[in-house]
């Protein structure tokens, strides 16, 4: 690196902190204070806390720190100017819920997920930041890195699935889409991890509930995302409205500092979710507002979003010795360093300027972009006849089911400037796809989630005119998501009622199911046709299905989680324990770990997902059949297409340490890589086996690896294992 640079590096960095320093001199203690508040603007997205939605004055008196919710350049713009005209003229920092899409609206993240495809993931966070960035937002409150392994917690929609290695890729993926290589760009946003942390762990599936875990779930499961982030540089943290093992996440020190700022030594700052430090009041852990503010500062809370608890007794706690005055400091400086690192000081405008808003939310190419990353996630689950691609020029195609022409719930639930109309239903996708001499009809035939069922004649009679039905079924846009747990995941409605019907038809039946969980349809699984899960795609969605019915695209998209076979499995996960008893063939379950009414599989498994082509595993082989201490093992295989279509596979490595010193699962995905072979085409795929693969933690939590026999797999899925090798690490 160059002198120059070096030293232009060090004096920028340098000055940051001397003018954070120089700043903090001259501030009050309610000025400090009022940095950590943040209000929300008019639209509120959750509880209201019973005041007005935000509050002008403490603006201008330089009493908040941010504001979340305000959007657009023009209230931006008036809003900052509040902020100016305080004293110091400390810019507020805006801030919004960007979680696929601002105004182009993209896949929903589990969606995304299923596409394995990180380039993918990162480039629809940047088109995000780019177009929030340009609507004056400073800030969005993503990626969601939560681990979700239960579907009956609505927000496995907004996160990246079951597993922490996938999860974390992914997490990196996304805090690089969303801030850039650096923050200061004005078409990239601080990212915030979130909701830090196990949330997704709630029991029974309940939102906003406790969480009981031991450490070691903990950091093998539910902590690397957050690392993940963490060491990508993601510019702030959001705590959780959960409890972790009795201690409300926002007053758990455990996390927020021994965790997140000692032993990481992160250096960004943490906001709590909307209302938590409050909430720890009815979660019985705080006697009133006043001791909720005590113990979220002391537990590492850096920012109050919405409770008002730092607002009205921080500045008291201070002067009456029962809050060190460092704590706020600490805070205050984590905070300012962000405002400089965006240049607010030097141009407190600079993210609100009316003609980038202008040119960046019409670029005709992020909707390009929208449509590639949609067909990415789509997951091709049966085809077993190959019915699926269908033929243009198929005579006549019927679209049945409450999905079919459905915009609103083609977008999932945050979708902050989304222009729901210019959405591409299913129906207008595959209508563009067909040819001239084709015809494509409708029918809803039912609802989504009711039980009235006088709309199926039409349906059926609808079907028998058709040489081939594409039923579209699933979830509406708020089945899923924050607030929206369900105790029973089947499709809902008469959906399934409204399948049989058309099936009895004879007609063959293609369904492609857009939900924001996985679902049980368990009829569906047994007599469809072929089956595509196309969760909810966002603006391109029908554009994107199209693409795949028609073979215009090859599905290949792979489960991000696993698909149970029935809610009375939950929690269920690829990477289960062997147990003492385990099920070595379904005749024999007298005395081992097994139900008398299932199998213990699910009904679709954790990187599952067909294509329209086929490929070949073969030829595994290690450079070195055991390692020690440093050494690595260079693992290679042949991967070949071998059916007639171009397509991408995900090939999966997964690993089991055999024997050691804390029982671990029968197997780990430990790395992957997305390969796009045309047909006949061979390639040579190599992953490197070293110790950080072989690690995890022990009983005392100290990562490291243990000498002793390990298997490596090679999958086309956790349930699909294709190549196998035994590995010894050595001592
Ligand atoms: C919500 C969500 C959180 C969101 C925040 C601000 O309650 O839990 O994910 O970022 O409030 O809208």
């Amino acid at each position: 690196m160059l002198p120059g640079f070096c030293l232009r590096g060090y004096s920028q960095k340098k000055s940051i902190d001397q003018r954070v320093d120089s700043l903090m001199k001259l501030m009050t203690l309610e000025e400090k204070a009022g940095q950590l508040n943040q209000y929300s603007g008019k639209e509120v997205t959750g509880p209201v806390t019973g005041r007005q939605t935000y509050l002008l004055n403490d603006i201008k008196a330089g009493l908040v720190g941010s504001m979340l919710n305000v959007r657009g350049v023009k209230d931006t713009r008036e809003i900052q100017a509040a902020a100016l005209q305080s004293r110091l003229k400390i810019p507020l920092l805006f801030s919004l819920d960007v979680i696929h899409g601002y105004k182009t609206i993209f896949p929903i993240p589990l969606a995304e997920a299923a596409s394995w495809d990180l380039e993918a993931i990162r480039l629809s966070a940047h088109i995000a930041a780019k177009e929030a960035a340009a609507s004056g937002l400073h800030w969005t409150f993503a990626p969601m890195v939560d681990i979700g392994r239960d579907p009956r917690w609505g927000r496995v929609m907004e996160g990246a699935g079951e597993d922490p290695f996938l999860g974390s890729k992914i997490a990196v993926a996304r805090v690089k889409g969303f801030q850039g290589e650096e923050l200061g760009g004005t078409d990239a946003v601080m990212a915030c991890a979130k909701h830090f942390a196990a949330y997704g762990a709630a029991m029974a599936g309940r939102d906003y509930n406790a969480v009981d875990m031991s450490s070691q779930l903990l950091w093998e499961t539910y902590l690397p995302p957050f690392k993940a982030a963490a060491d990508a540089g993601v510019a702030t943290f959001m705590n959780s409205f959960n409890t972790l093992n009795g201690i409300p996440a926002t007053g758990n020190s455990y996390l927020q500092r021994d965790i997140l700022k000692d032993a990481w030594k992160y250096k960004g700052f943490v906001v709590s979710d909307w209302g938590s430090i409050g909430e720890m009041i009815p979660w019985g852990y705080a006697n009133d507002l006043n001791d909720a503010a005590l113990k979220a500062i002391n537990a590492g809370s850096d920012m109050d979003m919405e409770s008002e608890a730092y607002k009205k007794n921080l500045v008291q706690l201070v002067k009456e010795n029962k809050v060190d005055v460092k704590l706020i400091d600490d805070a205050v400086r984590r905070i300012l360093y962000k405002k400089f690192e965006l240049g607010l000081f030097d141009d407190p405008y600079r993210f609100s300027d009316y003609k980038r808003e202008q040119k960046v939310m019409n670029d005709p190419q992020s909707r390009l972009i929208a449509r590639d990353v949609a067909q990415r996630s789509v997951v091709l689950l049966k085809n077993p006849d190959n019915i699926l691609p269908l033929a243009k020029t198929t005579q006549t195609i019927a679209v049945i089911g409450p999905l079919g022409k459905s915009k609103r719930d083609l977008e999932g639930s945050w979708i902050p400037q989304s222009d729901t109309i210019l959405v591409t239903t299913l129906f207008d996708g595959l209508s563009r796809k067909i040819s001239k001499s084709s015809k494509l009809l409708y029918a809803k035939g039912c609802n989504i989630n009711d039980d009235k069922d006088s709309d199926f004649a039409e349906a059926v009679e609808t079907a028998k005119k058709a040489d081939i039905v594409i039923m579209a079924l699933g979830e509406s846009w708020d089945m899923s998501g924050e607030a929206k747990s369900r105790t029973d995941i089947h499709l809902p409605g008469k959906q399934e009622a409204l399948f049989e019907a058309i099936r009895a038809t004879g007609k063959p039946v293609v369904v492609v199911m857009m939900a924001g969980r996985p679902l049980i349809f368990d009829k569906i699984a047994d007599h469809a046709s072929a089956i595509l899960y196309a969760w909810w795609l966002g603006a391109e969605a029908g554009n994107a299905i199209a693409n795949v019915v028609f073979g215009d695209y090859n599905p290949s998209g792979k489960l991000p989680l696993t698909f149970p076979r029935s809610v009375g499995q939950i929690p269920l996960s690829y990477s289960y324990y062997n147990t003492g008893r385990p099920v070595k063939n379904l005749k024999d379950i007298k005395y081992k770990s097994a139900y008398i009414d299932s199998p213990n599989g699910p009904r679709y498994a954790f990187g599952f997902g067909l294509s329209y082509t086929s490929f070949d595993y073969s030829d595994l082989s290690l450079s070195k059949s055991s390692i020690k201490g440093n050494e690595s093992s260079d693992l290679s295989f042949t991967l070949k297409n071998t059916g007639k279509f171009a397509g991408e596979e995900v090939v999966q490595l997964y690993l089991q340490d055999v024997v050691s010193s804390v029982v671990r699962p029968v197997k780990e995905l430990k790395d992957f890589q997305k390969i796009a072979l045309k047909p006949g085409e061979s390639r040579t795929i190599r992953f490197t086996i070293d110790k950080e693969k072989l690690s995890f933690f022990n009983r005392s939590l100290q990562w490291g690896a243990e000498p002793g026999s390990f298997k490596l797999m090679i999958g086309a899925a956790s349930d699909d294992i294709r190549l196998e090798k035994t590995f010894e690490l050595g001592l």
